[in-house]
């Protein structure tokens, strides 16, 4: 009932021509994949280049972020009836690094969320803990309260293709991974706080992806978890085989 979602974070890599490469290796590989859907992440300037070049294929290409409005004097901003012109449909929102560099908060995630339902564009919207709120055992309540802001206002039917991706920030691209019970656990608080704000039936349909050092090595396991309904893969996603083991992960 929730396909999942095999996710890759690009961050700030690849220039348009490296994007291309990576695609030219990377799509045979999962040519006919139809287990799981792919999303590609790339930077905003590669964006156009990636949606381009997957047409006819398996595999999407999203934003990594956007502005909530359609235009205006906000300079270095995109618009999401931007990205809906060249063809995008997926953006990730909220992800920790925005958020502990560039001062994005939920309120404004909220706004996004909002804009990209009303653009009919999937959102993927990340929550997670810091380590200091985990040794706190303050992770149910940052989890609760991070899923409660960015779903402020947003009923369950607008809520229909959201998209969830647990990112423990002290996991993120450190090569420590949750273990699958511990995200597992997450999740679960997750869903039951999307069911508290849009409803049983939002939240057993919204997929919940893990994302925080995925890698081969433990896609298998984490997907093995009942909640986990996919990933979101930063580092291990710039590498062709890497990511393409990740997809084909049995
Ligand atoms: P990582 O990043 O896989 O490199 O830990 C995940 C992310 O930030 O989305």
């Amino acid at each position: 009932m929730r396909k999942p979602v095999i996710a890759g974070n690009w961050k700030m890599y690849k220039t348009p021509k490296e994007s291309l490469a990576f695609l030219d290796a990377f799509l045979p590989l999962v040519e006919g994949h139809d287990r799981d859907e792919i999303i590609l992440f790339p930077t905003m300037s590669s964006l156009a280049y990636v949606i381009e070049a997957t047409i006819g294929t398996n595999v999407r290409a999203g934003a990594q972020n956007m502005h909530w409005l359609n235009e205006g004097p906000y300079t270095g901003q995109t618009s999401p009836t931007m990205l809906v012109s060249i063809g995008c449909r997926h953006v990730l929102l909220g992800h920790s690094e925005p958020r502990l560099y560039f001062n994005e908060t939920y309120e404004r995630v909220n706004l996004k969320l909002k804009a990209a339902i009303n653009h009919g564009i999937t959102p993927i919207v990340c929550v997670g803990e810091l380590l200091a709120e985990r040794e706190d055992l303050r992770t149910e309540e940052t989890l609760r309260s991070q899923v409660r802001a960015a779903l402020r206002n947003i009923s369950a039917s607008e809520a229909r293709r959201l998209v969830i991706a647990y990112e423990p920030i002290w996991a993120i691209g450190t090569g420590s991974t949750a273990s699958p019970e511990v995200a597992a656990q997450a999740h679960a608080i997750i869903r039951h706080e999307l069911s508290h704000c849009c409803g049983p039936q939002t939240a057993a349909n919204t997929r919940i992806l893990y994302g925080g050092s995925v890698k081969p090595e433990n896609i298998g396991e984490l997907m093995a978890q009942e909640e986990i309904d996919g990933a979101l893969v930063g580092g291990a996603s710039l590498v062709p085989t890497t990511f393409a083991d990740i997809v084909n992960y049995v």
